[in-house]
């Protein structure tokens, strides 16, 4: 691949030329103390909340070539004179003999060679400590002495970042830094917001004794800023001026003069940057100075990642698919789990968005096997921003709790986004068959009510609050009887006034519906199943009479009962998930299934992805509203919104056609973009949200990488319909949907604690289809493996075998055949 290459054992994404078409990015910490850090070392922290909580300023507008939020100067002399140079290659920009940024999990390694100097940086955040760590290791690898110095920088943001874009008198105002020895003698440098000292703040240290220190950045590149990050007017002095700066632009400039490195000689030097509170930086700042206690911190890091992925394995013929399943889909749903769509270059955190209910609901089911404890917390406090009628709000600061609407206040619109609170059931139905743990449904949960304080919030069950989200539903629907659109449903920008319904959001209803009936079967509650089976087969009987258009199946109604994405339109015609989701909820009904599907297929399928509709739509219109914004081909019109991709793959391998669900995975799967990645621009090692699709002259280009449900929901698709390991509430459910080409393939599955070892043997080169079941020896009648011991190691082999009138040995499952 140009700019890099998979290290499968490291586990790692190798980025060797620094020159990406844009900032290629990882993330360190979580949302309680990290953030991203990009290929040339520079990094956006926070603590907590990056609106409210910010700690790095981090500018994604200004050019690639400056750093950002952090980097690192060396500084050689050499006769008298002084050689700058960037071991992350930004901002000197000079030529390097080699580089290499190690994308790892949960950490980034930056190695480079340059003037026979090797540079090793690691760069990451212990799990229990708001510090972010980096550890620099200086070589000489050349054969003469060399004379270096080592400068680490930072550049502060003030705490509520968006202040930072809007005042640029009384931010800077706020902005000061101190300076403090500890016992040893080594620096503090601190950075307050205000004069509150007592509150947390930031600090920036190392391990060595520093020469001197800058805090101002006028200060380090030269008073009056006409000069660059490339040429410092600070480090053309022997010495920092040792300001601590009452205004302006803060940063943390540390002076490290290494002395002479013999050849071979290595020096190394551990930076920290925190926050905390006063009297607890001491102890941070001891601990990791240590470089046994960093070893340790980073080996314990490594063990919760190896926790963590160790719940899913797999082994296919699929070199790319492996890849992405074992390692970087997984790493990029725990990524999304923490910051949802709120923190990335794309989604700048800078104010109004929090994290969303809708996204963060979808974000728990894909990371949920890995990271159940912390899937549960985030479930409480999506739970606790419903509305008591059912509804919930669009998003909540994780700091403040506190919840909005989001653009469903903009003005003519009198209703809450249609399919928030929906989303909450699929969630949580899924953490209980993952987990069994099923007091949770009993647990308490308060609902949102801005006007209260938390303690006199009404509160009920978690099981009740999935109730009402379905009753809200039953409860707003228009003239055909399906639901109201609200504010907008999954696809925010299709944005209609009045009594406008929602096929999306009809279907999801279905969905929810499904899954609580299937938890209330289990649980034993018949009476309730009976109920709810009836509100299924109103919305079915709807769906089906009103919003079938000949081909394929309608996505709205406008107040006037107008269909949109119907034949009889002249744009937005077809869209996507009205397809893959009448299919998820069970809705369509026979040949519709595949009319529907094969319509995706003719319509809307390009080599880059599946667009969300087609054809875009040419021009403003104020009554679709935000959709029409954009050019055809980008992003919601008509663009390949990647998140609707999966949908589409678990559907066909619910009509059981492996070969056209992994056709879909293969063309979006990142790791296999290796050909078009100057065309794609964007990190190989994670999902995009879109594409631009083949109406825009930049057909092939994504954008928005990271934070997207995508990640969540092609691991889904990948694990549990392609492979087909389904957690349910009896056991885990085996029922394969593969490409017909590959032979078999082997899984490991960690669930509720037991082990599976996964062997399924597809010597007959078809699709779907389980013939037999063998767990540890024994045949089983079904497909669904009970569960089993809590530590138990368990061996299943399975086969899969055409179906034929009179085999000896007759399926005892199929991929669930829609009827
Ligand atoms: C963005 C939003 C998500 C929405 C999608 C489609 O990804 O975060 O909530 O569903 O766009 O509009």
């Amino acid at each position: 691949m140009k700019y890099g290459y998979f290290d499968d054992t490291a586990k790692e994404y190798v980025i060797t030329d620094p020159r990406t078409p844009a900032k290629w990015v990882n993330y360190i910490g979580t949302i309680r103390f990290g953030g991203l850090v990009d290929h040339t070392g520079g990094a956006l922290l926070c603590a907590g909340d990056p609106a409210l909580n910010r700690i790095l300023k981090y500018i994604p507008q200004l050019p690639e070539s400056e750093p950002k939020g952090e980097t690192l100067y060396l500084r050689i002399r050499e006769n008298g004179s002084y050689k700058i140079l960037s071991p992350f290659f930004t901002p000197t920009l000079d030529d390097y003999d080699d580089f290499a940024c190690h994308v790892g999990l949960g950490y980034q390694r930056i190695v480079s060679r340059s003037h026979g100097i090797r540079t090793d940086v690691l760069i990451f955040v212990p799990n229990d400590s708001p510090v972010e760590i980096r550890d620099i290791k200086i070589t000489n690898e050349g054969n003469k002495p060399v004379e270096i110095d080592l400068i680490p920088l930072v550049e502060y943001s003030h705490f509520e970042a968006l202040k930072q874009f809007t005042n640029a008198d009384w931010v800077p105002q706020t902005m000061m830094s101190e300076a403090d020895r500890d016992e040893n003698g080594l620096l503090i440098l601190k950075q307050f917001p205000f004069m509150r000292k007592e509150t947390k703040h930031n600090f920036f240290t190392s391990n060595h004794p520093v020469d001197s220190f800058e805090s101002d950045r006028a200060r380090f590149l030269g008073n009056n800023e006409y000069a660059t990050w490339q040429a410092p007017e600070a480090l053309k002095k022997e010495s920092f001026s040792n300001y601590e700066a009452r205004r302006g632009n803060n940063i943390g400039a540390l002076l490290h003069k290494l002395g002479t490195l013999a050849p071979g000689e290595s020096k190394r030097i551990i930076t920290q940057l925190g926050q905390a509170k006063a009297e607890e930086v001491a102890g941070l700042v001891h601990r990791y100075r240590d470089e046994k206690n960093v070893a340790s911190a980073f080996r314990e890091l490594a063990s919760f990642w190896d926790d963590y992925l160790s719940k899913f394995s797999c082994e296919t013929p699929d070199e790319a698919f492996n890849t992405t399943v074992n390692v970087h889909n997984p790493r990029q749903c725990y990524m999304t789990l923490n910051w949802s769509r709120y923190l990335s270059l794309y989604q700048l955190g800078l104010g109004s968005r929090g994290l969303g209910f809708r996204d963060s609901s979808q974000d728990t089911m894909g990371a949920v096997a890995g990271a159940p404890g912390e899937v549960k917390d985030l479930l409480r406090k999506l739970i606790s921003v419903q509305n008591p009628d059912g509804s919930a709000m669009h998003q909540f600061f994780p700091l403040s709790m506190e919840a909005t609407e989001g653009d469903a206040l903009e003005e003519g619109h009198k209703l809450v986004y249609g399919d928030d609170h929906l989303w909450s059931i699929l969630a949580v139905c899924a953490y209980v068959k993952e987990t069994g743990d099923y007091d949770f449904l009993r647990e308490k949960v308060t609902f949102y009510d801005k006007k209260l304080p938390l303690e006199k919030r009404a509160s009920a069950p978690v099981l009740e609050h999935l109730l009402r989200a379905l009753d809200y539903t039953k409860t707003h629907t228009g003239m055909h009887g399906l639901p109201l659109l609200g504010f907008a449903d999954w696809n925010d920008t299709v944005n209609l006034l009045g009594d406008a319904e929602s096929l999306f959001n009809a279907h999801l209803y279905g969905k929810g519906l499904l899954e609580i009936m299937d938890l209330l079967e289990y649980l034993g509650e018949t009476a309730k199943v009976t109920e709810l089976r009836e509100d299924y087969e109103v919305m079915r009987k709807h769906v089906n009479e009103h919003a079938w258009d000949g081909e394929w199946f309608i996505r709205y109604f406008t107040e006037k009962g107008e269909p949109i994405g119907s034949s009889s339109n002249t744009e937005g015609k077809i869209y996507t998930n009205a397809q893959s989701w009448a299919v998820l909820s069970g809705f369509a009904e026979g040949e519709r299934v595949n009319k529907a599907l094969d319509s995706v297929f003719t319509h809307l399928n390009t080599a880059h992805g599946i667009k969300l509709s087609s054809p875009g739509y040419t021009r403003f219109d104020s009554e679709i509203g935000g959709v029409s914004t954009y050019p055809p081909g980008a992003k919601e019109n008509g663009g390949i919104f990647l998140h609707s991709n999966p949908w589409v793959m678990i559907a066909e391998t619910m009509r059981g056609n492996g070969d056209r669900a992994y056709k879909y995975y293969l063309q979006i799967n990142p790791a296999a973009k290796n050909d078009d990645i100057d065309t794609y621009e964007i990190e190989p090692y994670v999902y995009a949200q879109n594409i631009l699709g083949d109406e825009h002259p930049q057909f092939g280009l994504g954008r928005n990488s990271w934070l997207s449900g995508t990640a969540s929901w092609t691991y889904q698709a990948a694990t549990q319909y392609i492979l087909g390991i389904q957690p349910t509430h009896q056991g885990l459910r085996i029922d394969p949907c593969i490409p017909s080409a590959w032979n078999g393939f082997k899984v490991r599955r960690v669930f509720r604690d037991a082990t599976y070892i996964i062997e399924v043997d597809n010597s007959e080169n078809i699709c779907s289809g389980v013939a037999t079941v063998e767990l540890n020896g024994t045949l089983l009648d079904s497909n669904t493996i009970p569960v089993q011991e809590p530590g138990s190691e368990n061996r299943v082999v399975v086969t899969m075998r055409k179906a034929t009138s009179n085999a000896d040995a007759p399926p005892i499952a199929r991929a669930a055949t829609v009827s």
